[in-house]
């Protein structure tokens, strides 16, 4: 039986992890919370590896408020990059596994095909420089790392895209959405899945991966089928990224190529629509 310490349990992803549990009876789970594990509390992590026994840490911990990091720089460090570097020193020195979680902000989005792994980054903003900057502390200090790149995750859990789109439906009949940003949207579910896998596989295939539901879309796309899965007449608009500034500049491309993940782990990966079907008929 392994042990799995799932950090930011609260958050979309960990919420995620614990509603597939009972899939992987040959996993046990400790869910550790901001309020139970501050990551980026060194003493506190420390302490906490030393009175938990722990084969795996799935790091689902992260400062995501892409716009809000752009002026609570120290706040998005802190989490993003300090506290992946207290886990990643515990984790080395406790011969625990660590799956770490970052973002397809960390590319540009210059591209016009699928990113690969190794591709060039370059974040347009702080989330995306931070995320990037705990990928390279990670990397750095333990090499038993899966660092999963995903991109536009979404659930029946916490605030996300899907559940913004449906709550706004309640009160209006009109909405503007971007359509020149394109990538793909991500069923947290799915995600959880792919990582449990992972270590059910006991795999020691370290490095980076890009994982998120098969399929392109952009905003746009995505707000037309949430509506049309859920019978809702709303009326999307389609608009430019110019006409709806943002604090954060986001990337107008960001597919990422699953080729590397789908073969080291064997894994299938549903089509975005298929997985948007059963996320709506969850809620
Ligand atoms: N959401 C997306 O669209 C998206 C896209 C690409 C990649 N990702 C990545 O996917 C991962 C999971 O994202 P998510 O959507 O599940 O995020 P989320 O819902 O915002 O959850 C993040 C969790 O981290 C917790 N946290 C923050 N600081 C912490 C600290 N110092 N110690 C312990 N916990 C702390 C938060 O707790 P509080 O609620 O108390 O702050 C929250 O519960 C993240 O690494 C994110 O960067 C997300």
């Amino acid at each position: 039986m392994k042990r799995v310490l799932v950090t930011g349990a609260s958050g979309q992803l960990g919420q995620c992890i614990d509603a597939i549990k009972d899939n992987y009876q040959n996993l046990t789970f400790i869910y550790a919370s901001r309020e139970r594990l501050d990551i980026s509390n060194k003493n506190e992590v420390d302490l906490f590896f030393k009175s938990n026994t722990v084969d795996w840490c799935v790091n689902c911990a992260a400062y995501t408020a892409v716009d809000r990091a752009e002026s609570d720089i120290e706040n998005a460090k802190q989490v993003n990059i300090n506290a992946v570097r207290n886990l990643a020193e515990a984790t080395l020195e406790n011969n625990v596994r660590m799956i770490h979680v970052s973002t397809d902000f960390v590319f540009d989005g210059k591209h016009n095909k699928a990113y690969k792994e190794d591709a060039e980054t370059n974040p347009l903003g702080v989330y995306g420089q931070t995320k990037l900057d705990g990928e390279k502390e990670l990397a750095t200090i333990n090499p038993k790392h899966f660092i999963i790149r995903t991109s536009w995750l979404y659930s029946e859990f916490n605030s996300n895209f899907m559940r913004t789109m449906l709550r706004l439906s309640q009160d209006r009949d009109e909405l503007n959405v971007v359509c020149d940003q394109i990538g793909t949207p991500t069923y947290a579910k799915d995600l959880a899945d792919a990582l449990l896998q992972i270590i059910s596989q006991d795999s020691s295939a370290y490095g980076i991966y890009h994982y998120s539901n098969e399929g392109v879309a952009s905003w746009y796309d995505f707000a037309k089928a949430i509506f049309e899965i859920n019978a809702n007449h709303m009326k999307v608009n389609p608009i430019d990224s110019s006409s709806f500034p943002t604090p954060a500049q986001r990337p107008h491309f960001s597919v990422l190529d699953k080729t590397k993940i789908k073969k080291t782990f064997n894994l299938e990966i549903p089509y975005w629509k298929d997985s948007l079907k059963i996320a709506i008929s969850n809620l």
